[in-house]
């Protein structure tokens, strides 16, 4: 191992990295140095993807898990620290889009499926990540929210409620764990071009690139970059913090 990369001697633990945000952080942290379990409930995607950091080098490792389902998070999470000795950074970024549809007239299992996936998960996640990061010394913690973490969306009341949920957790629990050594944040990405955004037609994504004042979707790149950074002893006093990499999308 080259002592010289930033995340050397660390595990990260990334939830969604089959694809999107996830798989770019995954393999910027793998590049960096880190060893690094891919985490996914789509078991193939998960396993090219760490077949491939592999192959390019690095230390990786897919593991299927659910995060809508405690006991296979837990699963998720006991296994990166038998796989790799330790936890010391964790993304907790598997998410959906789910339906449309205004909030009165929103179905309730839609509802309960956005919640169950994209807030608590979160939550189970965050629940068997902290003790092992304490475990293995500290470390840091980042959330992917969203723009609608702070922004209500026409037609996407469980996303932008999760969302929003999602700041709540990131700022109690950077509080709880402060003094101990532990750094959580939320990174609030405007919209990207990931599979997430890839179901609409032309004129719903020009009406999307158009929200952002720089005349373009961001990239999982542009989210990756912020993502490292924020568990990168460079940010070392940043933290219980929400961060946007948005194109200008919250500033108009
Ligand atoms: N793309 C955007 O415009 C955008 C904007 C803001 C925030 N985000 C957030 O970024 C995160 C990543 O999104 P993306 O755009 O890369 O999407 P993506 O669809 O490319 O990736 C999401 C990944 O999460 C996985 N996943 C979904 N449900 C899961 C579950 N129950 N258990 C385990 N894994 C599960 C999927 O299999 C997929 O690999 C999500 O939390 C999303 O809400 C995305």
């Amino acid at each position: 191992m080259n002592s010289t990369l930033e995340f050397a001697g660390r595990t990260a633990l990334v939830t969604g990295a089959a694809s999107g945000i996830g798989r770019e952080v995954a393999r910027r942290l793998a590049e960096a140095g880190a060893a690094v379990v891919v985490a996914d409930h789509n078991e193939q995607g998960a396993r090219e993807t760490a077949e491939a950091l592999v192959a390019a080098g690095g230390r990786a490792a897919a593991v299927g898990v659910d995060v809508t389902d405690p006991a296979s998070v837990r699963a998720a999470v006991d296994s990166t620290v038998e796989k790799f000795g330790g936890l010391h950074l964790a993304v907790n970024n598997a998410g959906i889009a789910g339906a449309t549809a205004p909030t009165g007239e929103y179905g309730i299992e839609d509802w309960q499926r956005v919640i169950d996936t994209n807030l608590n998960g979160v939550f189970y996640s965050l629940r068997y990540e902290l003790p092992l990061i304490l475990a293995s010394g500290g470390g840091a913690v980042v959330n992917m929210s969203s723009i609608l973490g702070t922004n209500g969306f026409a037609g996407s009341p469980a996303y932008s409620a999760a969302k929003h949920a999602v700041v709540g957790l990131t700022k109690t629990a950077a509080v709880e764990y402060a003094s101990r050594g532990v750094r959580v944040n939320a990174v609030a990405p405007g919209f990207i071009d990931t599979p997430l955004l890839r179901g609409g037609d032309d004129a719903q994504r020009d009406h999307l690139i158009s929200l952002h004042p720089q005349g373009r979707l961001g990239t999982a790149e542009e989210v990756a970059e912020l993502t490292l950074f924020l568990l990168s002893d460079r940010a070392s006093f940043v933290n219980g913090s929400y961060h946007l990499v948005d194109g200008g999308y919250a500033a108009r």
